[in-house]
């Protein structure tokens, strides 16, 4: 939700900033911009949509050379996304330039304190307000380091902001609260970023900072404060992916090379994770096991795909463990006053670690004495940092709007962390607990063997291009991937989709059933006898009434070929890890309907990936 770049160094900052704004761009699209101090002065440009109006409208008019700036993506908050409203925003002298992620609460009241004081304000947005009141106080402090403290003493909401004062061409200062920043740390040379993709390739080093902390980077200098000006320190890390996964490497879209390359960060999930004998450690709960034992309620939370994770996680979880576990929206849980005690574990799911809605319910949840452990995909992300416990999903970058790496190293850590939570209270058996370890171990190669079949699915989409309407159905762990499903094609298609309980279909969404309606169904393996023979039940069913019904079910389930007008295959997997294998398929469709519709699948419309504003 809205990049954010910053250099000051050697190099000529216009490259640098565009190509950090290029790894940004998932995080909203709505329009690009760029400010540079350029001898004595601000040179700038913006442009509504995506990233290549502004870079085509820099080749056309080029600014001068420059060696410090800004730069940002926008994700439309205040104002629609038009030029005027792009980022970076000037101050009424033109004497300092803002960039902004979040949103500025208080904006209303600190609007109409300015423009009593004859500020003029050309844009609808909250930042602009920023911009103005940064430059007011740099002329009084005549540093803009003080000035950014201040400024941010009076800000209410969520913000990152980086400024540059066309005054001070040696300084970039920017600040957070509850939106992302990390420091890029070069030679001679230093970065800012909403993440380590906007400098990923210039350096490994990063610096991460904590909630309402200024920092302020030259070439040589990198300096924390809080936002009383009191010092402070970073934490510095090592980003350990390399610059090549952040590319396509040959694929038309990152999402498709995110799908392929889910059997191998399913092995990075679980690197570790358990000794040859298949004792689980997880050396990043820094829960005890005697906590972990008086628990007595899990709450899953999380938002969009990340909820969905947590509904497969309540299945595996409670069923190894036999604690109690919710899943919630984490918005939801939120603002309904949900009971938290000190044996409460709230599990918040989050890929990029700063979704603000659900960092707002693990803060909640905290302040209710619940414990917190953290399923995240970002090292240094704000939510693994406010929880008491963190287990890494380690699929990489995810740069595609849509989480598809993302979701299933989430299952992955899910799965590990019920049976961590088995092997600590006794729940199953250790032979128990390896078995599923191996069969988790085996995941890799069996979803090769789904992505091996991906023209299987690829046909499926053009037979399908047309299509107005799509539903999808599960029942147990594959109600989840109906639900999944039916969010991707939503995302990417921009068709109706919609994901049912195979069982609740009769008592409502039959309704819908007409001739012809494409349904997938998700059919749980043939092991679990009840629960397989009521999904062919609601199968027969629908087909009975219409629909044409494309059937995921595992290999070799022969009872199910009368009834599907097309046929999925799956590996034979254990009932509770089938989502592992039948997500892939719908990935893969939504990913190429998408392709074939002409949609732009990395970057759907009105959507970004990190969403940091509630
Ligand atoms: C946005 C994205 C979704 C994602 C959700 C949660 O809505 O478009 O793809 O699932 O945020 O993101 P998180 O980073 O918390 O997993």
């Amino acid at each position: 939700m809205c990049g954010i770049v910053g250099y000051v160094g050697e190099q000529s900052a216009s490259g640098i900033i565009i190509e950090g704004l290029r790894r940004m761009e998932y995080r909203g699209y709505d329009s690009a911009g760029i400010a540079m101090i350029s001898e004595g002065s601000i040179v700038s440009d913006k442009k509504a949509g995506k990233l290549a109006n502004l870079v085509d409208s820099l080749a056309e008019n080029p600014l001068p050379k420059a060696q410090i700036g800004i730069g940002h993506t926008r994700w439309a908050t205040h104002g629609p996304p038009n030029d005027v409203n792009a980022h970076p925003h000037l101050g009424q002298q033109r004497r300092v330039a803002v960039v902004h992620n979040g949103i500025i609460e208080n904006f209303t009241t600190l609007r109409e304190e300015l423009e009593s004081d004859n500020a003029d304000l050309i844009s609808e947005t909250d930042t602009e307000i920023a911009a103005h009141l940064l430059e007011r106080t740099v002329a009084e402090t005549g540093d803009l380091t003080t000035a950014m403290q201040q400024v941010c003493r009076r800000l209410e909401g969520a913000f990152t902001l980086v400024a540059i004062d066309a005054n001070d061409p040696e300084r970039v200062v920017a600040a957070r609260r509850n939106s992302p920043l990390v420091v890029g740390l070069g030679q001679g040379e230093n970065f800012l970023g909403s993440d380590v993709a906007a400098f990923i390739e210039h350096t490994r080093d990063a610096l991460e900072l904590a909630q309402d902390q200024v920092v302020t980077i030259t070439r040589d200098s990198v300096e924390v404060t809080d936002f009383d000006g009191t010092p402070a320190t970073g934490k510095q890390y090592y980003v350990d992916w390399d610059l090549s996964a952040a590319e396509k490497g040959g694929y038309d879209w990152f999402m498709r090379k995110e799908i392929f390359e889910q059997p191998e960060v399913i092995s990075d999930a679980l690197l570790g994770r358990h000794t040859p004998e298949g004792t689980l450690q997880l050396d990043e709960v820094r829960i005890s096991e005697g906590e972990l034992r008086d628990v007595d309620r899990i709450v899953v939370i999380g938002c969009g795909t990340a909820h969905y994770a947590g509904l497969v996680a309540k299945y595996a979880i409670e069923h190894w463990t036999r604690i109690p576990c919710e899943v919630e929206l984490a918005h939801e849980f939120r603002y309904r006053d949900p009971i938290l005690t000190r044996n409460t574990l709230v599990v918040a799911i989050s890929q990029s670690g700063e979704t603000a809605d659900t960092l707002m319910a693990i803060r909640y949840a905290r302040q209710q004495r619940a414990k917190v452990l953290a399923i995240c995909n970002t090292n240094g992300s704000t939510i693994p940092r406010e929880s008491d416990a963190v287990i890494y999903t380690h699929a990489g970058p995810e740069i595609a709007v849509a989480s598809t790496k993302g979701l299933i190293t989430q299952l992955i850590a899910c799965y590990v962390l019920g049976l961590y939570l088995a092997q600590v209270r006794g729940t199953l058996y250790g032979d128990e607990i390896a078995n599923t370890i191996s069969a988790l171990g085996q995941m890799p190669d069996k979803v090769q063997a789904v992505l091996d079949d991906a023209e299987t699915v690829y046909q499926l989409a053009r037979d399908h291009i047309d299509a107005s309407s799509i539903l999808f159905l599960g029942r147990h762990a594959g109600y989840p991937v109906a639900l999944e499903g039916a969010l991707k094609l939503k995302e990417l298609a921009y068709i109706h989709a919609e994901g049912f309980a195979a069982g609740e279909l009769k008592h409502g969404p039959i309704a819908l059933i007409k001739e012809g309606l494409p349904v997938f169904c998700v059919v749980p393996p043939k092991g679990r006898d009840q629960l397989h023979d009521k999904m062919i039940s609601a199968i027969q069913e629908i087909r009975a009434r219409g629909a044409k019904t494309i059937v995921l079910a595992e290999a070799g389930d022969d009872s199910v070929k009368p009834f599907a007008d097309e046929l999925i295959e799956l590996p034979v997997v254990p009932t509770i890890l089938q989502p592992v294998v039948a997500l892939i398929p719908l990935q893969l469709f939504a990913c190429e309907l998408a392709t074939l519709l002409g949609n732009d699948v990395d970057q759907p419309r009105n959507l970004a990936k990190s969403v940091t504003v509630e």
